[in-house]
């Protein structure tokens, strides 16, 4: 896989299903050496997990190149951000000997996600009930909708606390109104609320920028960045499975709209996919399989939500979803992950298509009308039925699982430039020849 960081400076890493797909171990693996790891999207739903040295640590909000030493951490104008939760995380991380100060820096146009936005968050699900998406319950969908009404507290406002405290006093009403009256929720204290901001000010003072500036400087200096999807292609909130989406954009033209970063500056684009499928929360997934073979997959690839520890929903690989993912985000190859969680199988499927009725559908943006109908047409693969544990190259591995690999690589049409095969950092194969 052509990959030099001289020659691609700016990567962008994105999971290719519906999130959890192991983009914080690739992110980590390619962030070796990086100069700047940025976010652009999501907040706190985030859980990206990263395995070293018999260590795991769970990056929520902060990216996750901060477990290079070196490396600057960029979140940008897309991200929302509970500044309670920030600062809890950055504790946790200096309590594990991570040193982050200094290393984040934070954009003066980032929105926050504060106290009403969760209770607002909790009314919307409860009432929801056959509608309810399964929300991580951080308050991130109302937070975006503020940031459109126009009603949202930027990073940049608590720098100057009588105007902070002039916005945070009209949202607080306004939300307070609406919880009260529409719903009967507790009401928030402005109070509180400021209180909570005017810390996370007297922490982060100085590392508010302008993120875009930052990066496009840096672009000019040619140093390397990485810029880190969170959630998944398929949780888009325009191109994913909507209303049962998160509120962002996950997708490429998310990462320049939410770093200020023009698209063309991003030299190679990689997805992640896992050798399977998940979903944590409701919504289609049409290869979700409801039976033993589900429950396999949950407990060999301890399919647990590393945010909320919901189980996750598990079925087989679906080349039309990862398709759809690899056009709309250009990508140049993928990561594929968890393939070792197949081992124990004496049979794979890969679904190729779906029929609803007597009609074949091969293109996901076809099958939006039929969700809820439409039935996986499957190619049952042989098992390799050994462990691929230890094993660092293309060529060791396992006839089936090549050819596993190599029909992904048909159906999909990108190559599988690296192949997961553990968590931890070592435990995967570079494929540099491709
Ligand atoms: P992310 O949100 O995309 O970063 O993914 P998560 O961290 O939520 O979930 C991925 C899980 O799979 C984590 O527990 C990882 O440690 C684990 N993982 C990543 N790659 C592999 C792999 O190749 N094999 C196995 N067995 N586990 C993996
Ligand atoms: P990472 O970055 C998997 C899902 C939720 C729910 C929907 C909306 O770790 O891959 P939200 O709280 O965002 O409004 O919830 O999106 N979701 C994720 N699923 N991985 C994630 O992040 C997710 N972040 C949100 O379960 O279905
Ligand atoms: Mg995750």
């Amino acid at each position: 896989m052509p990959d030099s960081r001289k020659t691609y400076p700016v990567r962008l890493i994105l999971g290719m299903q519906w999130g959890d797909e192991g983009k914080g171990k690739i992110v980590d693996l390619l962030g070796e050496g990086t100069q700047i790891v940025a976010r652009y999207q999501g907040g706190h739903n985030a859980g990206h997990t990263v395995r070293f040295d018999d260590e795991t640590f769970i990056l929520h909000l902060i990216p996750t190149g901060i477990l290079r030493s070196g490396t600057l951490c960029l979140i940008g104008n897309g991200v929302v951000i509970d500044p309670d939760a920030l600062l809890g995380e950055m504790q946790v991380l200096e309590k594990r000997n991570v040193r982050v100060e200094g290393r984040v820096k934070i954009s003066r146009y980032a929105h926050f996600i504060l106290p009403y936005h969760v209770i607002l968050e909790k009314c919307l699900e409860e009432r929801g009930e056959s509608g309810r998406i399964g929300t991580t319950g951080r308050g991130i969908g109302p937070a975006y909708a503020d940031k459109i009404y126009r009603l949202g507290i930027r990073v940049e406002d608590v720098l100057d606390e009588d105007r902070l405290k002039h916005k945070v006093d009209r949202a607080v009403l306004e939300h307070n109104h609406l919880l009260s009256s529409a719903y009967g929720a507790e009401e928030v204290a402005a109070a509180e609320v400021l209180d909570s901001l005017l810390r996370f000010r007297d922490r982060f003072r100085d590392s508010i920028v302008d993120v875009s500036g930052y990066l496009h400087r840096a672009c000019r200096e040619g140093k390397s960045i990485l810029i880190e999807g969170a959630q998944g292609t398929l949780l888009d909130v325009d191109f994913g499975t909507y209303p049962f989406v998160t509120s962002s954009h996950t997708i490429i033209g998310g990462a320049s709209s939410g770093l200020g970063l023009p698209i063309r500056k991003i030299d190679k684009v990689i997805g992640v996919a896992k050798a399977y499928t998940t979903r944590v929360g409701n919504g289609p997934f049409p290869t979700e399989l409801t039976d033993d073979m589900g429950d396999f997959l949950r407990k060999a690839g301890s399919e647990f939500g590393a945010t909320t520890g919901r189980p996750r929903r598990c079925g087989w690989f679906d080349a039309v979803v990862v398709s759809f993912a690899i056009k709309i985000n250009d990508v140049d190859y993928i990561a594929l992950t968890k393939l070792d969680v197949l081992d124990d199988l004496d049979e794979i499927k890969i679904c190729t298509g779906y029929t609803v009725g007597d009609e074949v559908i091969g293109d996901w943006t076809e099958t939006c009308a039929y969700w809820e109908d439409v039935k996986p047409v499957y190619e049952t693969m042989p098992g390799w039925k050994q462990s691929l544990a230890g094993i660092s190259s293309f060529e060791e591995l396992p006839e089936a699982a090549r050819n596993y690999i190599g029909r992904l690589e048909e159906l999909c049409g990108v190559p599988m430039g690296i192949i997961s095969v553990g968590s931890g950092r070592e435990e995967t194969i570079m494929r540099g020849d491709l």
